[in-house]
């Protein structure tokens, strides 16, 4: 794990990635790994709160981020209910981390930092940008390519390819 010193002090940035998951996407892994490089450690946080229609339990969720993520030592998967800000500060997170792929992303995360922001100033959003193969890669678009028997490969990693092929058939 990596320290880096600010005037003398060590600082261990721990950082929160939330989201649904639902399920996680080669998108997510990009963001993932970058995210790895400059935290010392990095928690993917399924949220449980109440979704309209989950195709994949929490447990299943988070099952595939733990097998898709197992090669990076510093990022955790773990899952959370209520307000993130309380969920970061009890993991001790000074960071949100958010992917934006378009502009379209913008302005609901920027609804969602500034609200974070007023609840808990002490925690930061920190905002990064996928690779741009995945600019247009999400888990709404995935899950309905998989419906209407689309092809899904290069998406997301293979086991989730096969999960999903599995969830709809
Ligand atoms: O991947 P998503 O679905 O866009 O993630 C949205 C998520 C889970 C990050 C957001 O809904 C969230 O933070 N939910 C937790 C409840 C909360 O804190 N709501 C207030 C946000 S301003």
């Amino acid at each position: 794990m990596t320290h880096r010193m600010i005037s003398g002090e060590n600082i261990h940035v721990t950082a929160i990635y939330p989201g649904s998951f639902d399920p996680v996407t080669n998108g997510h892994l990009d963001l993932i790994g970058r995210g790895a490089k400059i935290f010392d450690r990095l928690v993917v946080a399924v949220s449980q709160n109440l979704e309209k229609d989950p195709l994949f339990a929490v447990s299943e969720r988070i099952e595939m981020l733990e097998a898709v993520t197992r090669e990076w030592k510093n990022v955790e998967v773990d899952a959370f209910d209520g307000l993130l800000v309380d969920y970061a500060r009890a993991e001790g997170a000074s960071v949100i981390l958010r992917g934006i792929r378009a502009v379209s992303d913008y302005e609901y995360e920027l609804q969602m930092a500034m609200m974070n922001r007023k609840i808990e100033p002490r925690i930061e959003t920190v905002f990064m940008l996928p690779g741009e193969a995945y600019s247009f890669v999400s888990s709404r678009l995935v899950k309905e390519l998989a419906r209407l028997g689309g092809p899904i490969k290069g998406f997301v990693p293979a086991l989730v390819e096969e999960r999903l092929r599995a969830k709809v058939s």
